[in-house]
């Protein structure tokens, strides 16, 4: 959400996503800047946002704003935020530099010392290329997010629009990028989150763009708009069938290695073992995280 509309900040709330963030940086025109860290402040602070995830995403290192951005935010609206999200990451440096500001500015305000975490986005060449360091650059580090728009301009991509198929270009033009970044990602033991999908009236193209990253196993993705947060829950969760079956096998592999002490098992015609486990841990997890419950047998 551009932290310089009020009418935005004011209708962020009612939007169903599980985390939400309140832009400083390319959302808000440069003369809008300083007064927008004033309205995101209030907004965090005076409007109920439930249990999500609160995150303000800052100006770049490379500006003239990132210092004041994180101070103004983290000293008057600290306590309820959660994240600060830092975009273009050319380094692991520029994390290190994010977390020392972090670690003053909580120590002066009272806050517990690594209350808040971070995100970075990789959307530069740069970054991408160093992407493994910066994921591992500090204990902040929370989220990994591609984005895709900046990624295309730093690139010199012949494109228009973020985030959007080529189809002159024979598969996916960001498959590799989608791969390394999803690596360094988990490697670290971080989320993976996929960036904005500009065309905000094409749902179907969006949903394709989603079901791509959710098939590598990506955690998620960003919304602009409310329609897109619909096709995001639907796309990221598991089906209630996925639920069961995961719930079942579960059930059946803890059955076979406590009490009949045996490490692989047949579930139907398919064998499983720890690494089933492992799998299907995730989609419980995610499933109730989306409020799934078993269904009755
Ligand atoms: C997001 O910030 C992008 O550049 O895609
Ligand atoms: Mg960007």
């Amino acid at each position: 959400m551009p932290g310089s509309s009020e009418r935005f900040l004011e209708k962020a709330p009612t939007v169903s996503a599980d985390m939400t963030f309140l832009d400083l940086e390319d959302s808000v025109a440069p003369l809008e800047k300083e007064a927008a860290r004033d309205k995101v402040v209030n907004a965090i602070k005076n409007l109920d946002w439930g249990d999500r995830v609160m995150c303000v995403r800052v100006n770049a290192w490379d500006t003239r704003w990132t210092y004041g951005d994180v101070i103004t935010v983290v000293s008057n609206a600290g306590e309820r935020l959660d994240e600060i999200m830092l975009p273009k990451v050319q380094s692991a440096a520029e994390v290190v530099a994010l977390d020392l500001l972090l670690t003053q500015i909580e120590a002066n305000c009272g806050l517990p010392i690594g209350h808040i975490g971070i995100e970075a986005q990789i959307e530069t060449t740069r970054g991408l290329i160093n992407v493994e360091e910066i994921c591992a650059a500090s204990p902040r580090m929370e989220t990994i997010i591609f984005g895709p728009a900046d990624f295309a301009a730093s690139m010199e991509m012949p494109v228009l629009t973020g985030g959007v198929q080529i189809p002159e270009y024979p598969g996916d033009h960001f498959h590799y990028v989608f791969s390394k970044i999803l690596m360094a990602g988990r490697a670290n033991g971080l989320q993976v989150i996929d960036g904005p999908f500009l065309k905000v009236r094409e749902p179907d193209s969006f949903r394709d763009y989603c079901n791509r990253t959710r098939t590598l196993g990506y955690d998620g993705k960003w919304a602009l708009h409310p329609d897109q947060v619909t096709i995001l829950n639907e796309v990221f969760s598991p089906t209630q069938e996925q639920f069961d079956t995961a719930f079942a096998i579960l059930d059946a592999y803890r059955k076979a290695t406590e009490e009949d002490r045996k490490g692989a098992v047949m579930f139907g015609d398919e064998m499983i073992d720890e690494a089933s486990r492992k799998m299907a841990v995730k989609f419980v997890t995610r499933g109730e995280r989306a409020g799934l419950k078993p269904s009755a047998k």
